[in-house]
């Protein structure tokens, strides 16, 4: 198994972080390969609960090299405040490592993400406010600055300089927002760059020494198949490719190295900021609060509530599809231990007709009626359980629909958020 790629199924917050840390000690390596302080991933090892947005779970083992690829966007800020985070309670980011090629958040990034959704008015996307959408658009413009432009000050002047001339004049005329000069920014970002400089690396060339050397990669993908910008509810989405293929050009991985794809999904659903979402319980229906209530639906980045839904198995089977899956990982399962009876979404209907894959014309999914099928519920706490065999009947028919659903085998139940709250079916 020389490369992984671990990824959201559904419209994030899957769990990918507990996952990441449940399997990252099989390897030598675990890479973020896109999206930058957008994701909160948590991850509980040794009785604290971190709450990652930049640093790859897999920091938490000894041994195993975490590396930012350069698929990623990087708020120096917000990541130095990471490494000591993580370095106050005892996690060593000594082997952290980070793409040159990987582009910066600047500060007129944030400025310009909350503008454009000021902007969007009722349309807004409801992004983190992190800059990423503004970040990844200058990357495609050629006009972004790099990781390693801040290794050379009069490098990071000009392009900064460049750069400028664009972003305050948006700034400024279409906006009515204050100004940057280049001084400004330097004297906020070079400090960083003298802080962030030991963990620059040429991360291609590393990881495919490491895979050369017979080592396995991880890689950790943030955000989800659905939210993926090629992929997903576009233009609800965010700005890069979450799915597995957005493994291989944020890496500098070749697509032959990866022999498995192991996609993260929740037992029912959830999503952050605007878009469809078929199954969405409606604000302030029992279920969907309980469900909220139970499994601690609030964004780890933004503390937003999330909506939440009944699980959709034409959602997964399409992230089955788009990312080929090789196997599943089934999150918080003991949280539907809370309900009489369960819902699973096996197809929609819009004007008469029938779809049991995602419809590609946006305005077919935003009008979806999803068909369900009602199981009964378990109604008790099944956290304890280590062994397939341990589950309720009821439980062990829902993991069986699911797998039958997407035609890929469920391979690690989670049944609580420790690392110990698991069911290894098939993994390893
Ligand atoms: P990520 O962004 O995909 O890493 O997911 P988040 O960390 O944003 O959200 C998942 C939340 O569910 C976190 O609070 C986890 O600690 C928690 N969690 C993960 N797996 C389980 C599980 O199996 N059961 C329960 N009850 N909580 C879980
Ligand atoms: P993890 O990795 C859930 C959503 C935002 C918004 C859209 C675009 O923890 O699963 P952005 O700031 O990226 O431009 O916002 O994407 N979003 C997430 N939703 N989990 C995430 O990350 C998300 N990252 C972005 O809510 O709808
Ligand atoms: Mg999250």
């Amino acid at each position: 198994m020389p490369a992984t790629v671990l990824v959201g199924t559904q419209w994030g917050d899957e769990g990918k972080g507990k996952v990441t840390d449940l399997i990252s000690g099989e390897f030598d390596c675990v890479c973020r390969y896109q999206g930058g302080a957008n994701a909160g991933h948590t991850v509980i090892a040794n009785g604290h609960k971190f709450g990652l947005h930049q640093v790859p779970s897999g920091v938490m083992y000894e041994g195993v090299t975490p590396v930012i690829g350069n698929g990623c966007i990087v708020d120096p800020k917000i990541l130095l405040e990471e490494i000591d985070m993580l370095e106050g309670q005892g996690v060593s980011c000594a082997m952290l490592k980070i793409s040159g090629n990987a582009h910066i958040v600047m500060p007129y990034h944030m400025d310009l993400d909350g503008a454009n959704e000021r902007r969007l008015g009722k349309n807004l996307i409801g992004t983190t406010h992190r800059g990423v959408g503004p970040c990844y658009q200058d990357k495609d413009a050629r006009i972004g600055l790099r990781i390693q432009d801040m290794l050379d000050e009069k490098i990071f002047r000009q392009k900064l300089e460049a750069a400028l001339v664009e972003k305050n004049a948006i700034l400024e005329k279409v906006y009515e927002m204050p100004t940057y000069t280049v001084d400004q920014i330097c004297e906020e970002y070079l400090p960083y760059a003298d802080r962030l400089k030991p963990y620059i690396v040429e991360s291609s060339k590393l990881l495919n020494e490491m895979l050369d050397d017979g080592d396995n990669i991880l890689f950790e993908g943030a955000q989800a198949t659905m939210l993926d910008i090629d992929h997903g509810t576009y233009p609800f989405v965010t700005s890069s490719n979450c799915t597995a293929g957005g493994a291989i050009t944020g890496s500098g991985v070749g697509p032959t190295n990866i022999d498995r794809v192991l996609g993260i999904a929740k037992a029912y659903l959830t999503r952050v900021g605007s878009g469809p979402f078929p199954t969405e319980l409606a604000q302030g229906d029992e279920i969907g609060e309980r469900l909220c209530e139970v499994g601690h639906e609030y964004g780890v980045t933004t503390g937003r509530k999330r909506r939440c839904g009944w699980y959709d198995a034409v959602v997964v089977n399409y992230a089955a599809r788009v990312n080929g899956l090789t196997d599943l990982a089934i999150t918080k399962l003991d949280v539907l231990g809370c309900l009489d009876t369960i819902k699973v979404c096996t197809a929609y209907e819009c004007d008469g007709v029938r779809y049991t894959t995602v419809p590609e014309h946006q305005s077919v999914f935003y009008h979806a009626k999803p068909v369900y099928v009602e199981m009964p519920g378990w109604k008790c706490d099944i956290s304890g359980c280590r062994n397939f065999y341990d589950l309720p009947r009821e439980a062990k028919d829902y993991l069986d629909l699911i797998e039958q659903l997407s035609d890929v085998r469920v391979s690690i139940v989670a049944v609580g958020p420790d690392r110990e709250q698991t069911i290894n079916r098939h993994w390893k």
